[in-house]
């Protein structure tokens, strides 16, 4: 990372001056699966147009963003996938990407330019293909290994619900071979659409979530392929009750979506569309972005990033004691 942009950030971070040095952008809701317990794969009505996109990729640019996740949906399926990645490693902004993997290898020339892709992946293939729609388990992989064959770093996501909590070491015993981490994260209800479907299909219990994430600290103490960082295991330890990290979103991040209402991070209630970069601009969007943080921030790496950029070492290294064995008596069984 250059000086300046480490500069800006302690700026924006100690409160003095925000900055927008990540982004992360959902290019589309448009997505070739439809995840049991995703409510994001549907192009919403007014994604931004090709000349949209570039004209705020500009400004955040002039703004100071380096760093761009691009998120969905699913971003491979954008028409201007390639143009974009094009557009912003030519400025030498650092981009990765979340993506189900199905579109990887004939993607090639774009997967090849990314610093990070992070596939999702919630079990071996009868659970994954289970909640994530047939084949999809064999497509993450195949991409997964066509993006390391270009060269590219890559991290599974692992979504834990109750279709993969009892599972969590078998997967391990796929992705270890790979040398691939994987990320775990808490399946929510809704990804912030205020949806009030009925979740009980995905959604664990609480104690059975912390119980999950029990068996991950044990595991990663083992030395096993746990790609979450401990900052964000000993955050998950209070799930779900509210515990504030030190935000850094509005600051030093930001979240835009496919019609370009930004958002201080992606965690957030969509509901108020007012804040549009169309309408305002995006140095008056930024600005309007709500600096508060909130207690709800159940993301492992947005988690992560807050507490790097909060410089809170303590929750960095593991925890001197181990979580309660009471946790992991209560491993919870797939239905
Ligand atoms: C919305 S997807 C977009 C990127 C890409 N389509 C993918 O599946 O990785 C990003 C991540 O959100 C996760 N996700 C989807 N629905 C979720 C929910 N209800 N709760 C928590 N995570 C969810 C997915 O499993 C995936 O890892
Ligand atoms: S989780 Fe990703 S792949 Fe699955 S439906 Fe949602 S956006 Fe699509
Ligand atoms: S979920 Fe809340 S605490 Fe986490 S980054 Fe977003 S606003 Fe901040």
């Amino acid at each position: 990372m250059q000086a300046s942009v480490i500069a800006r950030g302690a700026l924006a971070r100690f409160g003095v001056k925000p900055y927008p040095l990540g982004l992360t952008y959902e290019v589309t809701w448009l997505c070739n699966l439809a995840c049991s317990y995703c409510d994001r794969h549907t192009p919403m009505a007014r994604e931004l147009t090709r000349e949209q996109i570039f004209t705020a990729l500009e400004e955040f640019y002039a703004l100071g963003m380096r760093d761009v996740s691009l998120d969905g949906g699913e971003p491979l399926a954008h028409r201007c996938i390639r143009e974009i990645v094009d557009w912003l490693v030519a400025r030498r902004v650092t981009v990765a990407m979340n993506t189900n993997g199905i579109l990887v290898p004939k993607r090639l020339d774009t997967i090849r330019k990314l610093s990070l892709v992070k596939i999702s992946l919630d079990g071996p293939k009868v659970r994954h293909d289970a909640a994530r729609g047939d084949g999809s388990f064999d497509d993450a992989i195949a991409g997964a290994r066509a993006a390391q064959d270009v060269g590219v770093a890559v991290e599974f996501t692992c979504t834990v619900g109750r279709h993969n909590a009892d599972v969590v070491e078998e997967l391990l015993a796929i992705t270890e071979p790979m040398r691939i981490p994987v990320v775990f994260q808490p399946a929510l209800n809704s990804l912030f659409n205020g949806s009030d479907r009925d979740g009980t299909d995905w959604l664990l219990q609480a104690d059975e979530l912390r119980a999950v994430l029990a068996r991950l600290e044990v595991l990663k103490r083992e030395g096993r392929g746990i790609g979450n960082k401990w900052s964000s295991l000993r955050h998950f330890r209070n799930f779900p009750r509210e515990t504030r990290p030190p935000c850094a979103a509005g600051w030093v991040f930001c979240t835009m979506d496919p019609e370009g209402i930004l958002f201080p991070c992606g965690q957030l209630s969509r509901a108020d569309r007012a804040n549009s970069v169309i309408d305002l601009g995006v140095a008056r969007a930024f600005q309007n972005l709500d600096r508060r943080g909130c207690g709800e921030c159940w993301c492992a790496r947005l988690v992560e990033e807050n507490y790097l950029w909060g410089c809170r070492v303590d929750q960095m290294l593991p925890p001197l004691r181990a979580v309660a064995a009471a946790g992991l008596r209560s491993r919870p069984r797939a239905r």
